[in-house]
């Protein structure tokens, strides 16, 4: 059993380094999971992974205990209706405003082993000679290494390719191994796999036209959310779209994005606040 004070290390830990929100009706969830760091360091219990980890230094620790707490739960096209508007409304929207610079950039800013970035990287295939010569960036990052790794590998068990994946597109883009279904080096290279966590200042990745936040807003607490909304909004172009989970929304959490009423689940960057008078028409 976890002491109170102990679970509170980890509560204060855990939502100041990942933006966690962790309340006491997980505590089980926190034993269960720390209970295999425990046994993998024979550690004896959990006061003294807290005192190791506050003692600071260790930080394959520190960041053993962080993965450690994660849920990587994903599928290719998760909400299939809010990536049917995706191809069928939002995509070609950005599409058409950037006929002229023929540039896109995404991100996926929370992709797990890789579904949600694969699932954009399969509709922007089927798009064909529409985007023949355009220049597409799709940056797909998480805080956790291991399930970037993964993430790089494109494999995938017989279960996971069974979730949301359309037979046509497992057909067309997999290939059967021995250690799973493999996505082809096309689709891979396609893109750029990289650890961040959100918490962090993601303005080195630049401006992009769309971003993918889904189903991890509802891990953090109100305060991570409204920051994360603010830094989002500043990596977003003014005519860009923000896709967020089901279960989320910005209602509430920010005045950065307003949501779309044509596409639910997409939300667009609030008109940047101006401080100018209107100008009075003076008659006569
Ligand atoms: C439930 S998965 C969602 C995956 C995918 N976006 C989807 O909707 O299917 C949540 C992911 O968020 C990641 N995550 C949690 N906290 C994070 C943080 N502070 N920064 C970056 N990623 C984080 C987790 O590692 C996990 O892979």
């Amino acid at each position: 059993m976890i002491e109170p004070a102990d679970f509170a290390f980890f509560q204060r830990f855990l939502a100041e380094r990942a933006g966690l929100n962790l309340w006491p009706e997980k505590t089980y969830l926190l034993e269960s999971r720390l209970a295999r760091i425990l046994r993998a360091h024979n550690i004896d219990t959990f006061a003294a992974l807290a005192a190791r980890i506050a003692t600071g230094g260790d930080l394959a620790l520190e960041r053993e205990v962080i993965e450690a707490m994660m849920t990587h739960e994903t599928l290719f096209f998760r909400d299939l209706k809010s990536f049917d508007l995706l191809r069928e409304t939002v995509l070609p929207g950005l599409i058409a405003a950037r006929a002229r610079e023929r540039r896109l950039a995404i991100w996926s800013a929370a992709c797990s082993a890789g579904q949600e970035p694969y699932s954009i990287a399969m509709i922007l295939d089927e798009m064909g000679d529409r985007l023949a010569g355009w220049s597409i960036r799709i940056l797909a990052t998480d805080i956790s290494t291991a399930i970037i790794e993964r993430a790089k590998t494109g494999l995938y068990t017989q279960f996971e390719v069974q979730r949301g994946l359309p037979v046509r597109m497992l057909l067309k883009h997999f290939s059967q191994t021995p250690e799973g279904w493999s996505i082809t080096k096309n689709m891979r290279d396609k893109i750029d796999f990289r650890t961040f966590n959100l918490l962090r200042d993601p303005s080195p990745f630049g401006v992009f036209d769309l971003i993918l936040c889904r189903n991890v807003l509802i891990y953090f607490d109100a305060n991570t959310r409204t920051g994360l909304f603010a830094r989002l909004r500043r990596q977003m172009a003014p005519d860009g779209a923000l896709m967020l989970g089901g279960a989320e929304t910005v209602l509430g959490a920010t005045a950065d994005f307003v949501p779309d009423r044509d596409t639910p689940s997409f939300y667009r960057p609030a008109p940047a606040a101006t401080t100018a008078t209107p100008r009075l028409s003076v008659a006569g």
